[in-house]
């Protein structure tokens, strides 16, 4: 039986008088790979982070694995969620292996313990450990931070992981390589649920199992990429189609 992870039911939000998302109702299974796409200000980013408890909805439930978040310990919640963003804030100051190993170092993991899940995670996104590990962050290209950043996020094995357009910063190669990356991290893993924020189109349908098209806080259309392409449910999701269409190579395979 498919479980529910991730659950939105009414909910708002709004900052003052703006109202940025104003009913808001779906539905996550664990397990899944989500995008969300939308253009810049529709709310991506606000909604993300309502699910790991960085902004409180203004009305409305949220479900994490069946519990309401409201009734949650924040800092549990957030250590048990992986957050990856665009700027990715690995500290400057300490290495590669420390950065990763931040959250297991707050849940008083042993020493041993957290060497081994360093390396491991190292060579989870291809970064060769004895080669990495005590290196800092200046001394990685832009992909090879947001490979740390991936790292730490999945450091202490959380079921749900939240990117936030991880690979916006990035040039187009090394964001096409990052992209199969994350995608196979997705699957090796079995079971997590990865929430993935982006304004890419091509990155939205190669990456999401189902994709969740926003414009302006609401949702347009949330379906397979398949379903998405062969039957846009609105205007606004045909538009954006028509603006890739004579891309269509660059879709590359899609999941289902
Ligand atoms: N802390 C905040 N205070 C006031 N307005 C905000 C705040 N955060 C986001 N907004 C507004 O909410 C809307 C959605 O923002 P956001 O979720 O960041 O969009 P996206 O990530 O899709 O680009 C925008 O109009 C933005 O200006
Ligand atoms: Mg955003």
């Amino acid at each position: 039986m498919t479980e529910t992870a991730i659950q939105f039911e009414h909910v708002r939000k709004s900052f003052g008088n703006e109202v940025v998302i104003p009913d808001l109702n779906f539905k996550i299974n664990q397990g899944e790979f989500i995008t969300i796409l939308g253009s810049s200000g529709c709310g991506k980013t606000t909604t993300l982070k309502m699910v790991n408890g960085l902004l409180k909805p203004s009305a409305g439930k949220i479900m994490v694995n069946s519990q309401q978040i409201s009734e949650l310990d924040l800092v549990r919640l957030r250590r048990h969620t992986g957050y990856v963003v665009q700027q990715i804030g690995l500290f400057p100051h300490i290495t590669v292996a420390e950065n990763i190993a931040v959250v297991p170092r707050m849940l008083q993991w042993d020493q041993e313990a957290i060497k081994q899940r360093v390396d491991e995670l190292l060579t989870l996104v291809q970064l060769a450990p004895a080669e990495y590990r005590d290196r800092y962050p200046k001394q990685l290209s832009g992909g090879q931070q947001q490979r740390v950043g991936v790292a730490r996020a999945l450091a202490a094995n959380p079921p749900t992981v939240l990117f936030d357009e991880p690979f916006g910063a990035l040039d187009a190669l090394t964001r096409e390589k990052l992209q199969e990356e994350i995608k196979q991290i997705h699957t090796a893993l079995q079971g997590k649920t990865f929430l993935f924020v982006t304004h890419d189109i091509n990155e939205a349908l190669f990456l999401g199992q189902r994709v969740m098209v926003m414009k302006d806080g609401r949702i347009e259309q949330f379906a397979t990429p398949t379903e998405i392409v062969s039957h846009p449910a609105t205007n606004f999701v045909r538009e954006l189609l028509g603006t890739v269409q004579q891309n269509q190579a660059l879709w590359r395979d899609f999941n289902d």
